[in-house]
């Protein structure tokens, strides 16, 4: 096996060494009693992870997964998509290939998804889901959750129960990195993944899941069946935490025990360190090249996406730093060719980062 390149990609990321080990943990009967422990041991964590009281539900898949299943389970009318970049455009993408009916509203490519948009969409009375890409990683931006959330709850006042929006957000590049405190904000299904913030190989997607969104889920007759979101929840409640189908044990292992690691940092502290990393970056970034995000107020936490000068080549500083042990990443989607990304995130510390712009600045002679 070749030599391992630190990754400064979002996601997958490196996973601390005793993380994985638990992953080797023997396996247990998905059906005992010692499965419901861990299943709720790392539910009551994960609230704290996402400030919220909301049943935590787990799925063995990436964070696709429930993204597709809260779209397609919570939709009755109609979808409001807002997208920024190539993720938002995946979200509206499943609303079409499971048949939801849904629009999407796109922002100028390099800005966010503002309060307003959602205003002026939710204005229509067209909607009853509202979705939002917390941490675009395509672009590296991190729209303002809080505030639209505000919107929503203006909207949502003086409605009944069942014309209420539900509101959807994508975290699954923030959550863990970027404080998002999901009770506050008043969302109602918060979606993220083990392999980027969290710090885990990917392989489990996790969403808080509001009561609001299980009984509109309800009124919905055709949810699919694995991603059902009022099966799951309802196995949850009925057999106490328990899932539907046989879950990836060896991730719930080592979620349970990452969890620790991370309430053992500080969870303030660890958003602290993901500012304080993606502060650095940016700084370095616009010395040498430029940034993609023309406010910083909505840069992201958790990777930096920075312009490529003319005539960058990408490919050619991999190589060269991966004969020094790191790889970052190139850009995504539309912008491709135009940036290429740093991230920093899940255990990375500044002093990896920086040790990682120190041997970009000798391998491309920047001073
Ligand atoms: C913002 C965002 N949403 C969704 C996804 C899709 O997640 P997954 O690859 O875990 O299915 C990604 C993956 O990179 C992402 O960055």
């Amino acid at each position: 096996m070749s030599m391992h390149t630190r990754l400064f990609i979002p996601g997958p990321v490196d996973v601390a060494t005793d993380v994985l080990l638990k992953m080797a943990t023997p396996q247990i009967g998905h059906r005992t009693k010692e499965a419901s422990v861990l299943q709720k041991s790392i539910h009551d964590k994960m609230q704290k992870v996402f400030y919220t009281e909301n049943r935590i539900m787990l799925s063995t898949s990436s964070g696709s997964g429930f993204m597709e299943g809260s779209i397609r389970s919570c939709t009755r009318k109609k979808a409001a998509v807002f997208s920024i970049g190539a993720f938002g455009d995946r979200w509206y993408k499943m609303a079409v290939a499971n048949n939801v009916p849904a629009d999407k509203f796109s922002s100028e490519p390099g800005q966010p998804t503002l309060p307003a948009d959602v205003e002026k969409a939710l204005a229509t009375g067209l909607y009853d889901v509202v979705t939002v890409t917390h941490n675009e990683t395509s672009v590296g931006i991190q729209n303002p959750v809080e505030e639209i959330g505000e919107v929503i709850k203006t909207y949502n006042a003086d409605k009944a129960d069942e014309e209420k929006v539900l509101y959807l957000v994508d975290a699954v590049s923030s959550a863990a990195g970027a404080k998002i405190e999901v009770d506050a904000c008043g969302i109602d299904c918060l979606i993220t993944a083990t392999q980027k913030a969290l710090g885990l190989p990917a392989g489990l997607s996790i969403c808080s899941f509001s009561q609001r969104a299980y009984n509109a889920a309800k009124q919905v007759p055709f949810r699919g069946l694995y991603f059902d979101m009022v099966e799951i929840f309802d196995t949850i409640d009925k057999k106490n935490h328990q899932y539907p189908s046989t879950p990836s044990l060896a991730h719930m292992f080592a979620l349970d025990y990452q969890l620790d690691r991370i309430m053992l940092e500080g969870i303030e502290n660890r958003f602290a360190r993901h500012t304080e990393m993606s502060k650095y970056v940016r700084n370095w970034a616009k010395k040498h090249f430029g940034i993609l995000v023309t406010d910083e107020k909505y840069a992201s936490k958790t990777l930096t996406t920075i312009l490529k000068p003319e005539g960058f080549d990408l490919k050619e500083l991999n190589k060269r730093l991966a004969m020094r042990g790191y790889t970052v990443s190139d850009g995504y989607g539309k912008m491709k060719d135009k940036t290429f990304r740093i991230a920093h995130m899940a255990d990375n510390t500044l002093a990896d980062v920086r040790g990682l712009l120190f041997e970009i600045e000798d391998i491309l002679g920047l001073k």
